[in-house]
C-alpha cells in the first residue's frame, strides 16, 4: 500500500516534470512528499505472534474441538447396498426418477442445463483408474457436471459405481444472478430438478442419487448408516470453516484405503479457505497432500 502510495507520487511528479518549470516543480516535488508523509499509516508495526504449534493448534480450546468426534460410524455397508439403503432411508423406497420430470415443473426445465467449473479435469479419470470405486460420495454437486463425467467414465470401465450427490441444491444467495434461466417457483429454485433432469438426459439416472441435504447433515447421516465411499470429491463451502467441517466428515465415511480430492486448491477461490484447511487436516493427520491440477488429493493409504 505504502508502495502504491510512493509509485503514484513518483508517477505525478515524473508527469510534472514534463510539464512545469523547475521552480514549480520543486514546489510539487515537496508538497507531494510532504503529503505523502502525513497521510501515510504509522511505520509501528505490531508486535509479531509466534505462529501456534499442530499441537498447539489442536489443544486450543476453540472450534477445533469440535470435531473431536468420538462416536463411531457403523460398519460398512456391502456396496451394493448402498443404493437401496439411501433410496430407503430418503426416498421411502421409491427412487426420485420414478415419473419424472412431474408435469407441473417439466416446461420449466431445460432439456439440459449442465455447468461447472474444472468438473472435467484429468483428476477424476486418474483416480477412478485407480481406486476404481463402487461408491463415490460427492460434496457439493451444483447441476451435476462432474458426478455426470464420473458416471461416464466409471461405465467406460465396465465399474458398477454408485455416486451420491450430497448438495441442498439451493446453489447459494444471489446464484440466479448468473443462472437466470433456472426457473423459481414461489422461491422454490429448482436446481434439484434440473440436475436430475441434466443426469436423465445423459442417461446416469441408475448410477446417481441427490442427497438433497446440508453436507454436515448428510454426511453425519451416511456415518450412522455405515455409507462409505471409496472415492470422495469435496467441493462444497469454500470458506474455511465449510471446507474444514466438511474434510473431516468426509474422511470419516472415506473406505480405509480409499482416497478424498477436491477442487480449489489452486484456483482464484483457493484463498478463501480451502487450501488453509486441507493443509492443516493433512498436518494433524500425518497425511501427504498430492496435486493434481486445481485438485488436491489425499490418499489414505500413504
Ligand atoms: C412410504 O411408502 C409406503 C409404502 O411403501 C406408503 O404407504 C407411504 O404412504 C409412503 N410415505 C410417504 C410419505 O410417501
Ligand atoms: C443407459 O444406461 C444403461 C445402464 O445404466 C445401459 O444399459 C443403457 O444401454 C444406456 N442407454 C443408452 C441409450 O445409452
Amino acid at each position: 500500500m505504502k508502495q502504491e502510495q510512493h509509485n503514484h507520487q513518483k508517477r505525478l511528479v515524473s508527469v510534472a516534470l514534463k510539464l512545469a518549470k523547475p521552480t514549480a516543480y520543486f514546489t510539487l516535488l515537496l508538497l507531494t512528499y510532504t503529503l505523502g508523509y502525513l497521510s501515510s499509516p504509522s511505520a509501528t508495526s505490531l508486535p509479531s505472534t509466534p505462529t501456534p504449534t499442530i499441537n498447539e493448534l489442536t489443544n486450543l480450546p476453540s472450534q477445533l474441538d469440535n470435531f473431536r468426534v468420538t462416536s463411531h460410524c457403523a460398519d460398512p455397508l456391502p456396496a451394493e447396498l448402498v443404493r437401496q439403503t439411501i433410496l430407503h432411508r430418503v426416498y421411502n423406497g421409491t427412487s426420485p426418477f420414478e415419473g419424472f420430470p412431474p408435469a407441473h415443473v417439466s416446461s420449466l426445465l431445460r432439456h439440459q442445463r449442465i455447468k461447472g467449473w474444472g468438473s472435467t479435469g484429468a483428476v477424476f479419470d486418474h483416480l477412478i483408474q485407480k481406486v476404481k470405486p463402487r461408491t463415490i460420495i460427492e460434496v457439493g454437486s451444483f447441476l451435476g457436471a462432474s458426478a455426470i463425467h464420473m458416471a461416464g467414465l466409471t461405465r467406460e470401465l465396465g465399474l458398477d459405481t454408485q455416486i451420491l450427490c450430497i448438495d441442498d441444491f439451493r446453489g447459494w444467495p444471489g446464484f440466479r444472478d448468473r443462472f437466470k434461466d433456472i426457473q423459481m417457483i414461489n422461491g422454490e429454485v429448482l436446481l434439484m430438478y434440473q440436475f436430475m433432469q441434466n443426469l436423465v438426459s445423459k442417461n446416469a439416472s441408475e448410477s446417481v442419487l441427490p442427497v438433497p441435504f446440508s453436507s454436515a447433515s448428510a454426511l453425519g447421516k451416511l456415518c450412522e448408516w455405515g455409507v462409505y465411499g471409496d472415492l470422495i470429491e469435496v467441493d462444497a463451502g469454500h470458506d474455511f470453516l465449510s471446507a474444514w467441517s466438511d474434510i473431516n466428515r468426509a474422511y470419516r465415511v472415506l473406505r480405509p484405503g480409499g482416497v478424498i480430492f477436491g477442487h480449489d486448491y489452486f484456483t482464484s477461490a483457493d484463498d478463501r479457505g480451502v487450501r488453509r484447511a486441507v493443509n492443516l487436516f493433512a498436518r494433524i493427520h500425518g497425511l501427504k497432500i498430492k496435486l493434481d491440477g486445481q485438485h488436491w488429493v489425499i490418499d489414505s493409504t500413504n
